[in-house]
């Protein structure tokens, strides 16, 4: 075996690299962009400019933030091309593989990493037109995840696709392209424009989870950044990651009433069912995304009047919480109980999987671009293994064989 450990299943516990982007502190409940709380973010941020931090390491002046926005909206614009490839989708696909798939087809449009870039340093530190490339990728990338997204759900629900709108934030230009109702007399609510903007300011960034480490291993063959999002995009898509959102809603749906959650919790203690929306792999106390996310909801409430859901969410949440089983585990909401947020706006439940990923291509950006200014270039990603297979054997021809 070489010298070579085994890590526990799952990367249980591995470091593969050294980040100046994303502090954790399981423990503590302790989560910090660029060594800012994101308490004091959540409060006092926005998205855009907390993408800007993650990206590039600092808060931006008012000039750089203003020049960021208007590069990510101005690069919201899809070519007209795109329609024909969203209209190959059936009407009901899921928005995720929509999604996956149209990242995937950026990079058929804009591929700066191609064969005969390969073995040159694509992008050097001081390198001004390196550089420029980088951040017009890195522009299209958000700039482009909401009009994708936006064209996923014109797509379910069988409506024309709208030219992202001048004037509005990010948010806002968002929740327009979305709009269930007439886009005509759209006018943004303030109060879900801003819920919508925390709650995608909290899902920025998470240091290494599965779907950034995915990104970083494919692109640290140095594919072009749209094909590696692609790649995150699909690996955050499972239930056990990003697809958790979605999957707590259609939890608590099959519970149904409160009185039904002892059933539901014996039944997840016999390992018949998952609590989707609890546990987490580094935070062993709580999440501290999940108390914004409770703050939001009380907020959104307001507006959207609550949902009839909330009453078995917050019976599940008080009887995990006190249960031996989920206390001997250190399992503790996480972020993914936002699903009845989302429900109370309005968006369709298999879209939520989608809110996760337009706010999480900011830190998978944040991390590609660190990687590929890391100093002494790009090594590629290649683990090792150790081997517990056959040892050397001789062919038998078929008609030997028993
Ligand atoms: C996200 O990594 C990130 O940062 C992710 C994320 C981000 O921002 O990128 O925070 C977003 O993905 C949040 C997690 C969303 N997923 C879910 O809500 C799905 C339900 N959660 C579980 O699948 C699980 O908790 C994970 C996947 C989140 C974490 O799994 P681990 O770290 O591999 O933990 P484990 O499976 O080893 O669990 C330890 C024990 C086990 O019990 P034993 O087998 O040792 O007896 O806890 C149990 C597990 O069976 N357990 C659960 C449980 N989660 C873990 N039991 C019941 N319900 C659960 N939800």
């Amino acid at each position: 075996e070489k010298g070579l450990r085994v890590q526990d299943k799952g990367f249980l516990n591995t470091a593969v690299l050294r980040s100046q982007i994303t502090f954790i502190d399981g423990d503590a409940g302790v989560l910090r962009y660029r060594g800012y709380p994101i308490e004091q973010l959540a409060e006092k941020s926005s998205h855009l400019e907390s993408a800007y931090l993650l990206i590039y390491g600092s808060l931006p002046t008012k000039d750089q933030h203003k020049h960021f926005e208007s590069e990510v909206l101005r690069h919201g614009i899809m070519h007209s091309d795109a329609e024909g490839f969203f209209r190959s989708f059936r009407y009901d696909a899921h928005p995720m593989s929509m999604l996956t798939s149209a990242f995937a087809m950026l990079g058929s449009y804009y591929g700066e990493a191609n064969p005969s870039l390969q073995g040159q340093r694509l992008y050097t530190q001081g390198n001004k037109e390196s550089l420029a490339t980088m951040d017009r990728q890195i522009y299209r990338i958000i700039g482009k995840a909401t009009t994708l997204a936006a064209m996923a759900y014109r797509v379910r629900q069988g409506r024309d696709f709208v030219t992202p709108p001048v004037g509005l934030s990010y948010t806002g230009s968002f929740l327009y392209q979305m709009d269930h109702l007439s886009e005509q007399n759209y006018v943004p609510n303030p109060v879900l424009e801003k819920a919508l903007d925390v709650l995608f300011l909290i899902h920025a960034d998470h240091e290494l989870n599965a779907s950034c480490t995915t990104v970083l291993q494919t692109g640290s063959s140095l594919v072009d950044p749209y094909s590696a999002i692609a790649a995150g995009c699909a690996s955050l898509y499972g239930p056990l990651h990003g697809g958790a959102n979605e999957a707590v809603i259609r939890m608590l749906l099959s519970i149904g009433k409160p009185e039904n959650v002892p059933a539901f919790i014996e039944a997840v203690k016999r390992r018949e069912k998952t609590l989707s929306g609890f546990g987490h792999r580094v935070y062993k106390t709580s999440d501290p995304r999940s108390f914004i996310v409770r703050k939001t909801a009380d907020e959104v409430f307001k507006v959207t009047g609550k949902d009839e859901l909330l009453e078995t969410a917050m019976a599940l949440h008080d009887a995990a919480m006190k249960d031996e089983y989920f206390i001997k585990r250190k399992l503790a909401p996480n972020v993914d109980f936002c699903g009845l947020i989302y429900r109370a706006m309005g968006f369709p439940l298999d879209f939520f999987p989608v809110l996760f990923v337009v706010p999480r291509v900011v830190g998978w950006l944040a991390h590609w671009r660190q990687m590929m200014l890391q100093e002494g270039g790009v090594k590629i990603w290649r683990p090792r293994q150790v081997y517990v297979g056959e040892t050397k054997r001789d062919y038998v021809p078929a008609e030997d064989r028993v």
